[in-house]
């Protein structure tokens, strides 16, 4: 399959830049697209044939269900019959935005969309192309991460290419996403909102609007008594091709420990690879050394943390250490992706 790519330019009209793309999802194909967290990988929620065609390009487990991507909160009555009260005072807070709200599956939204649960995940993006797409084909969209499954979800149109050349029909390319992690998921169809998968949107932000809200217990090993419930959070995921570890600690500790680590492999003859940050990475003379953002602003290390590890692979690193970023606003979101990414190998000092 010839992949088309589709480059938005700034300032362009974004209605005729995109009625290619648009006619590719009437027509049940597929189209990657920018959106502010992660580039998603785009067809019409409600073509079951569609949807099938999202997780034969991903290589996706056929149980693990798609967001639907919707331009107006109006939309939400296409998807789901009861919209619970708390659905809209978090809509009028973060949408457009980077959340995701789980409520009850409507009769007409394909099982195939949703993985064959009875539930349904909603997002209104805030990215102007992501919007424009949904508005000018006329489809609801659905959209994963626009990665071949288990890879680092992508940032810019580069890496989509890297995973889905020749796997789908189209790919826009609107620039790097501005965030870089991928929404916050809300669970509204419990008793108890539930954060299935923690973002850019803190569970201090969700409970100025919703009284109660908790992590999915699940989520962290230490509290786990089963699989977490988004179903996505229990495949192996963002992994580098290298084996990684995330080094804890005091900051001179860790960078000693990392530094003769990285000396230790490479006598071995094996290619060491750290993730640091601007402030340290100076301090580490053996490997490939990259630079995820700065301490001083956690927005640089959301948005380069993905792009850092497919960067690894290209590298060849076979041995990753990552120092922590425990940063004090989406830290937690940042360490969740990473510790998933080595495999919950930490090397506590
Ligand atoms: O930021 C994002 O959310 C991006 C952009 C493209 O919107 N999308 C994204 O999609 O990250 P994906 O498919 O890579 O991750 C969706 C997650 C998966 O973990 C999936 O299991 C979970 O959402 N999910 C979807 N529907 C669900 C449902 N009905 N119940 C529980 N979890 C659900
Ligand atoms: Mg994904």
């Amino acid at each position: 399959m010839n992949t088309e790519i589709i480059t938005i330019t700034p300032g362009e009209d974004l209605a005729e830049a995109l009625r290619r793309p648009a006619e590719i999802l009437r027509a049940g194909g597929l189209v990657a697209f920018p959106t502010e967290t992660v580039y998603g990988l785009g067809a019409n929620a409600f073509e079951p044939e569609a949807s099938a065609r999202i997780y034969a390009a991903k290589g996706r487990p056929s149980d693990n269900p798609l967001i639907i991507h919707i331009a107006e909160v109006s939309q939400l009555s296409l998807v789901t019959d009861a919209v619970p009260e708390a659905a809209l005072r978090l809509a009028k807070a973060f949408w457009p935005g980077p959340l995701t709200m789980i409520l009850p599956r409507k009769e007409t939204v394909p099982k195939r969309t949703t993985g064959g649960l009875d539930t349904v995940a909603v997002r209104l993006p805030s990215h102007p192309v992501a919007r424009a797409l949904i508005r000018e084909s006329g489809c609801l969209i659905a959209a994963p991460s626009a990665n071949l499954s288990g890879r680092p979800s992508p940032t810019t149109a580069a890496h989509v290419r890297e995973d889905m050349d020749g796997r789908i029909d189209c790919i826009v390319d609107g620039g790097p996403v501005s965030i870089g992690l991928e929404s916050t998921i809300v669970d509204l169809t419990e008793e108890k909102p539930l954060i299935l998968r923690p973002g850019y949107i803190t569970k201090e932000a969700l409970m100025d609007v919703l009284s109660d809200v908790d992590y999915d217990p699940n989520l962290s090993s230490e509290t786990a008594s089963g699989p977490p419930k988004a179903p996505g959070m229990r495949y192996r995921h963002y992994a580098p091709k290298g084996e990684m570890w995330v080094v804890e600690g005091a900051a001179e500790a860790v960078v000693a420990e990392i530094a003769s680590r990285t000396a230790a492999d490479a006598a071995a003859g094996l290619h060491p690879g750290v993730l640091a940050t601007e402030e340290t990475a100076g301090r580490y003379p053996t490997g490939t050394v990259i630079a995820v953002g700065t301490r001083a602003d956690e927005e640089s290390i959301a948005r380069q943390l993905f792009g850092a590890l497919r960067a690894m692979d290209a590298a060849g690193a076979d041995r990753i250490y990552a120092e922590s970023f425990d940063t004090p606003r989406i830290g937690q979101a940042i360490m969740n992706r990473l510790l998933k990414a080595a495999g919950h190998q930490v090397i506590r000092l």
